[in-house]
């Protein structure tokens, strides 16, 4: 089939390069020029496991191109995906600005039958005001052209986007129109070959269904957060917890990991634009707002940990962060937790060492020149004289570190854990100061010099 994907995003770029990949004729169209000319030459812009493989591959076999000329794009398939960004307006809801400019370019430009298909995560009432966009242009133009859209939302993780894109757990496609959702129907057949996982709904359920599932996401992790604190308060562990409660098929194991709180392009403006559309109809989504509150304040688990540690003056000191993307196998730090970290050090007068294996790039374009942050090649380059050492993301590399190097490299070895990844008993018996988060809390900072010495650390 003859398919354009509107932005080459984390989705737009998945999509396009995952339905080449499976024989379709894709132009892929963004109006980032550099973007385009890095992908015209094989170079990836994002960081995404396997992509490049996908892409390279299928732009050889010509049957994936990129272009920034809109007309031509338009031209070149039936099936037109919008999968530009929907960034929060100032009020929390979806900025619509991108999908109705791309959807009425499209109207610009069509003169024969379009599906249009709204990817990008957008409220509920959006296909309608894509179609009234398309509408419009097709009326200034005083020209009749036939054309459907539809919702299709994209469930894909960063990280294992192309995986998760191959092999859905489910297609959503909201239609009303019959030969639309038979093309649709057409375009997924062999991502679900061995059984059908398409469902088809109205459009604005499957609008809603998008936001629904990352709130329910977003809702489990701040729940996690939240019983985090008490259980460290009252001598709990939060990750015994988890197993407890997850090992109940009713509740299961997925989004109940207690940590740093959730960042990423997702979850936070989802949740927003959520609250914000019940808002406009006079609901106030009480669990939402909590979800989200807990989440913000989660963001400083660490800092606070750190300034219970050391004081809330925190000149003179450095600190080694591991992980800044907001989780691992991604180069994508936005609203990521370590933004926030990073920041919070800063301000009290710290100096940051930090690494990530491959959000480095990413991080100098959003930090800049930060006097006091350096972001480091190698993770033990981040931790040697530091002070204390965080961890923010979960990367594999740091799952089971060089702790001898950790003891004997550092200041101190003193390790606050976001993402508890070590055993509190394995850390003691290696005379390393620990603190997770929903779990054993770090003895007051006399106690612990009483220990160390106690076990000949210093
Ligand atoms: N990132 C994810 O994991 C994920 C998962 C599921 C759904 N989504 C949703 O998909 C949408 C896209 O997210 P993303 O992370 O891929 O965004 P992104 O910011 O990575 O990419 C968006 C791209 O669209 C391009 N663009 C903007 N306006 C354009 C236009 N008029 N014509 C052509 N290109 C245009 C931008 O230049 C950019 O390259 C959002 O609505 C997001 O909520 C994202």
């Amino acid at each position: 089939m003859k398919v354009t994907v509107i932005g080459s995003g984390y989705v737009g770029l998945v999509t396009a390069a995952c339905l080449a990949e499976m024989g379709n004729h894709v132009v892929c169209l963004d109006v980032d020029e550099r973007k385009i000319a890095m992908l015209q030459r094989s170079e990836m812009p994002i960081h995404e496991p396997g992509l490049n493989e996908v892409v390279e591959r299928n732009a050889e076999a010509g049957r994936l191109q990129f272009t920034c000329d809109q007309a031509a794009a338009t031209a070149h398939g039936t099936l037109q995906f919008i999968g530009v960004g929907t960034p929060p307006d100032e009020d929390g809801s979806a900025d619509l600005q991108y999908v109705l400019a791309a959807a009425r370019n499209i109207g610009r430009h069509m003169t024969d039958y379009k599906v249009v298909i709204d990817k990008s995560t957008v409220p509920v009432g959006t296909a309608a005001k894509v179609k009234a966009a398309i509408a419009e242009e097709l009326a200034s133009r005083g020209v009749t052209v036939d054309y459907a859209v539809v919702s299709n939302p994209e469930f894909l993780k960063e990280g294992s986007a192309v995986q998760d894109f191959m092999r859905p757990d489910r297609i959503v496609v909201g239609a009303d129109d019959e030969r639309a959702t038979l093309l649709m129907r057409a375009l997924y057949a062999p991502f679900i070959r061995n059984h059908d996982r398409l469902l088809v709904m109205d459009v604005p359920s499957a609008e809603f269904t998008k936001y629904a599932a990352n709130c329910m996401l977003a809702t489990r992790i701040s729940f996690m957060n939240e019983l985090s604190r008490l259980a460290e308060r009252v001598g709990a562990d939060i990750e015994q917890v988890r197993k407890g409660i997850g090992s109940d098929p009713r509740i299961g194991y997925h989004f109940l990991y207690a940590g740093t709180g959730y960042g990423g392009s997702c979850f936070p403006k989802d949740v927003k634009a959520m609250i914000r559309s019940a808002a406009d109809e006079g609901i106030e989504l009480q669990v939402l707002c909590a979800v989200e509150a807990a989440n913000e304040r989660q963001k400083s688990v660490l800092v606070d940990k750190v300034v219970s540690r050391f004081g809330a003056d925190l000149s003179g000191r450095t600190f080694a962060l591991w992980g800044l993307a907001f989780k691992p196998n991604t180069d994508d730090m936005r609203e990521a937790p370590s933004r926030v970290i990073v920041s919070e050090l800063l301000k009290r007068g710290a100096a940051v060492t930090a690494y990530d294996p491959v959000a480095a790039d990413e991080a100098r374009r959003v930090f800049g020149n930060q006097p006091g942050l350096s972001i480091v090649d190698s993770a033990v380059e981040a931790f040697a004289g530091a002070d204390a050492l965080l961890i923010v993301t979960e990367w594999k590399e740091f799952k089971s570190p060089d702790f001898d190097a950790i003891r004997s490299q550092m200041k101190q070895p003193v390790l606050f854990d976001g993402r508890n990844l070590y055993d509190p008993a394995l850390m003691r018996s290696l005379g390393i100061e620990y603190s997770g988060v929903g779990r054993e809390a770090l003895p007051p900072p006399d106690r612990m010099d009483r220990i160390t010495r106690a076990a000949g650390q210093t």
